[in-house]
């Protein structure tokens, strides 16, 4: 009997989605005469029962385009905000599964969506994920949808920020996203050339970055662009953080109320810190600053042709995957080939930048300067 697969998206949107849903419903209906819907908003709509039925005329024409057609939600099946309540809705979502009779869910998002899937796999749901996110922090894929055309929109920003810092010798702090990852920082800091970049990874030291600046200043470099990814942060907040976590896992309420005070300094701390940190290099090296803060706009617009190459391939495969009965797995891309991994070797993982990662050691050869 011909299979019915089930698609949603599910966390922050990423260019490329769009593409992924076409390759992977062009290919379930084409190639393996599957029947394919879509339910709206995430897991929300999962859990509503609201969907469309994808076929040929709903697949076409988007490419090509940004965001998702299904729309996207940050809900997790086990913790719904219903009516204002905090529910595990997830057996609904299991008897909506049923009522279709699905034989796959593929989920397309990040790390979030992958622990979700494995919930649900857990739970006797074939499900499928495909790795989303500009961040590229997944485990067990060498890349994520969304990433490579992040890092141009990122790149093309400092392109233009190096012209404007250039003309009136300015330091531009220019922060990007990356969530606690310094993918998007490392890779679009040394494509578009940056003086000094700041990864999670790597906290950093402010008087590191001021001698980095003042070097280029005395070498006749009176402009300096530094990138920074938005999770990074200095050696003293760093700390703090690590303090605060040790203390929350103690068994003595004392130190888990100085752990949670820690934390709320450390919230604190975080909020406008690149503009902070901006301030201080003023100070330090006597150089006019600016801040530039990206944002969503890297999540926007259409993808990039990789993206778009990455997106069909994985779709297709998925298809091809479930048609052969996989089930618990992300497909990832590894070595330039599709395969499938299994989910609880994914979920709960975070790729972050190795510091011997080849983008590192090229920064370092360049000079870059990295806070430390
Ligand atoms: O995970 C993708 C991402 O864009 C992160 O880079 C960023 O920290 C976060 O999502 C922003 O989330 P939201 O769209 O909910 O503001």
């Amino acid at each position: 009997m011909a299979k019915q697969i089930g698609i949603l998206t599910a966390g922050g949107d990423s260019p490329g989605l769009n593409a992924a849903m076409r390759g992977l419903g062009k290919a379930a209906i084409r190639t393996h005469g599957m029947t394919v819907i879509g339910f709206r908003d995430g897991f929300r709509g999962l859990m509503q029962n609201r969907f469309v039925r994808l076929q040929s005329a709903e697949l076409s024409g988007i490419l090509t385009t940004g965001g998702t057609v299904l729309g996207t939600s940050r809900d997790k099946p086990h913790k719904m905000d219903v009516g204002g309540k905090v529910m595990d809705m997830t057996d609904l979502m299991i008897e909506n599964i049923k009522g279709h009779q699905l034989d796959s869910l593929v989920c397309l998002g990040g790390g979030g969506t992958a622990k979700n899937a494995m919930k649900l796999a857990e739970k006797g749901v074939p499900v499928m994920t495909l790795p989303k996110t500009i961040d590229n922090d997944l485990w067990g894929t060498d890349t994520t949808l969304g990433f490579d055309t992040a890092m141009g929109i990122a790149t093309e920003a400092i392109d233009r920020l190096h012209s404007t810092a250039h003309s009136h010798h300015r330091i531009v702090v220019v922060e990007v996203m990356g969530h606690n990852t310094g993918w998007i920082a490392l890779g679009a800091g040394l494509a578009g050339g940056g003086d000094v970049i700041l990864i999670p990874e790597i906290p950093y030291d402010i008087d590191a970055i001021a001698n980095t600046i003042l070097e280029r200043r005395a070498a006749g470099s009176t402009f300096s662009i530094v990138v920074i990814s938005e999770g990074a942060m200095s050696r003293d907040d760093a700390a703090l953080k690590e303090q605060a976590r040790s203390l929350k896992k103690s068994e003595d309420p004392d130190e888990v109320a100085k752990g949670r005070e820690s934390l709320d300094r450390f919230a604190e701390r975080r909020q406008n810190h690149t503009a902070t940190l901006a301030c201080s290099l003023e100070k330090r090296t006597g150089l006019e600053s600016r801040v530039t803060i990206l944002g969503h706009v890297q999540r926007g617009g259409t993808p990039s042709p990789t993206d778009r190459l990455l997106a069909t391939r994985l779709g297709t495969a998925c298809a091809d995957f479930i048609a052969r009965g996989d089930s618990g797995a992300m497909v990832a891309i590894r070595d330039n080939e599709c395969v499938p991994v299994p989910l609880r070797e994914v979920a709960g993982r975070r790729k972050t930048v190795p510091l011997d990662h080849p983008w590192l050691l090229t920064a370092r050869n360049l000079g870059v300067g990295l806070g430390d």
